[in-house]
């Protein structure tokens, strides 16, 4: 597995490449308002964002159970991110059974995506199973807040006021993931 972990640096590059894009109201295909500074939405690709992969689609039979990888929510018109501040998203490959009931309508088999921004001062979430591999804990090393990523990214530990917003998945017919709408709530900090 190579590891697609994004360096601050990267992050940090991401973020001062980030454009201000407009904020017209469009309506997707299942009818939600969209704006067009959502960070993802459905039909979105997801894209490596780092690392020997960087630009290649995520497919979930490259993934290994308990090693997170990161992506890039990506228009599959334009071939560009979304938003490159905030439509960042780590995918985790959980264990058999792991995906709990409140994880399993926006997770594509064993595996769940979520933003990848700390929702406590919008750090990027880096690491994942450092409190025990296997247990599935996506933790921001920034200030050490601590999310549940087979239990919609409930907070287990930390500042993080609220836990890490779904980004609900599919797997199309080429193995590859796609967003399957947006993220379930409202990326980074308030
Ligand atoms: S920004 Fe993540 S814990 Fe503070």
């Amino acid at each position: 597995m190579t590891d697609a972990r994004p360096t601050r640096r990267t992050f940090l590059k991401l973020t001062a490449a980030a454009g201000a894009a407009a904020g017209a109201v469009v309506v997707s295909g299942s009818g939600a308002a969209q704006t067009a500074t959502d960070p993802a939405r459905a039909g979105d690709l997801l894209l490596y964002q780092d690392g020997p992969s960087k630009g290649k689609p995520v497919k979930t039979a490259d993934l290994k159970v308990g090693v997170a990888v990161w992506a890039l929510a990506v228009d599959p018109k334009t071939k560009k991110p979304r938003d490159a501040t905030k439509g960042g998203v780590v995918l985790v490959k959980l264990a058999s059974g792991k995906v709990q009931a409140s994880s399993q309508p926006n997770a594509a088999g064993d595996v769940v995506a979520y933003s990848s921004i700390c929702t406590h001062q919008g750090c990027p979430t880096k690491e994942i199973g450092t409190l025990g591999m296997g247990k599935g804990h996506i933790i921001c090393t920034c200030h050490g807040s601590i999310f549940d990523a087979g239990d919609n990214a409930t907070v287990l530990g930390g500042p993080a006021p609220k836990r890490l917003p779904a980004l609900p998945i599919k797997v199309d017919a080429t193995g590859q993931v796609v967003a399957k709408a947006g993220f379930t709530g409202k990326v980074g900090p308030k």
